[in-house]
């Protein structure tokens, strides 16, 4: 076992642990191509999804997860609730208290929410953050580590992934960094496992104070690719959503770069870019895309891309999260 109690940050994660929930992963990925995909490990378990920001992905990924270990599965959609988010996660959380959730999987548009929800004493269940504000998403690193395990380690007799490492990898991290809490996590973890992670974007979308973080930054993605030939190359979405200022008006991407067009032509990938990487190279997204603004539809459909494979690996990277923090002995868990 982990000795996790709950996942709300990549940097819970030390290497040990990250590759124990990599290495299950790679058992439960095994048990998802057999007919019955079904195992009872959580059955009688209730894990609640509170999600307080729109998902389809993650969403269906964690129930998909849990449902496929047994467990029964409560979606809580609480996107539109007018009551002050302090008291609306309390109340929601004690309301999961009364009705038993061993796990709540929480999305929430604040940065800090999981945290506040695992440690202010509201609930008894084990957290998982599932994405708060521009802040974590562990799960999303995970499988996004998993997928870059699959690809890259060495290895050709250890097919399933179980102990391959990243050591020595190099992941580029294109885009809108600036909004992106896929982009924390993956830093804090891909370095966690050995790999060594590029930056790439525009100087309005590298967050301050990107100076301790763990890894390179550029603002020039045709030299990072040609240079130095990255192992991979993951794509982010530009965050529309969260480029409206303070008065949340939505959609100001020209406060970030000058058009959509010249943010394409500079940190786009497209089919010149992609011929441009070393073979072995893979292309990932978290998705949502922005098909011809981030990445062109044929480098999103290219024999490169990893994109649909890193959705599928998310429900068994799920699953052996749920696993690792509801199985077994939980009162001898710190
Ligand atoms: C990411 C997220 O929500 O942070 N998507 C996801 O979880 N599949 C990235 C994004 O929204 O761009």
């Amino acid at each position: 076992m982990t000795g996790l109690r709950h996942l709300l940050s990549a940097a819970d994660l030390d290497r040990p642990t990250a590759v124990t929930v990599l290495d299950t992963a790679a058992q439960m990925a095994a048990t998802q191509s057999r007919e019955i995909k079904k195992l009872p490990t959580l059955r009688g378990r209730t894990v609640v999804n509170l999600f307080f920001e729109d998902s389809t992905r993650t969403r269906i990924s964690f129930e998909a997860a849990a449902k496929r270990l047994s467990a029964d599965v409560i979606n809580f959609s609480a996107k539109g609730s007018s009551v002050s988010k302090g008291e609306s996660l309390k109340d929601t959380a004690l309301t999961l208290q009364a009705m038993g959730a061993d796990a709540v999987v929480i999305r929430h548009h604040a940065s800090g929410a999981p945290h506040r929800l695992a440690h202010a004493g509201w609930v008894d269940a084990a957290v998982v953050n599932a994405g708060d504000g521009t802040h974590q998403h562990p799960t999303q690193a995970l499988l996004d580590a998993f997928t870059l395990r699959r690809h890259l380690a060495g290895d050709a007799d250890n097919a399933d992934g179980v102990g391959r490492d990243l050591t020595g990898r190099h992941v580029a991290i294109v885009g809108d960094v600036l909004h992106s809490r896929v982009a924390r996590s993956n830093v804090q973890l891909l370095t966690t496992l050995g790999a060594r992670v590029t930056l790439v974007a525009p100087p309005t979308l590298v967050p301050v104070g990107v100076e301790a973080w763990p890894c390179a930054v550029s603002y020039d993605l045709d030299g990072v690719i040609a240079d130095q030939q990255p192992d991979a190359v993951m794509m982010l979405r530009v965050q529309r959503e969260r480029m409206g200022g303070a008065d949340g008006g939505g959609s100001r991407t020209t406060s970030f770069f000058p058009s959509p067009l010249e943010y394409t032509r500079t940190f786009g990938l497209d089919a010149r870019r992609l011929r441009m990487l070393p073979d072995h190279a893979i292309v990932m997204h978290p998705g949502p895309m922005n098909r011809g603004l981030e990445i062109s539809a044929d480098a999103a459909d290219s024999e490169r891309a990893v994109i649909v494979e890193q959705v599928a690996n998310g429900v068994a990277v799920r699953m052996a999260v749920l696993y690792l923090l509801l199985a077994g002995e939980r009162e001898a868990w710190s």
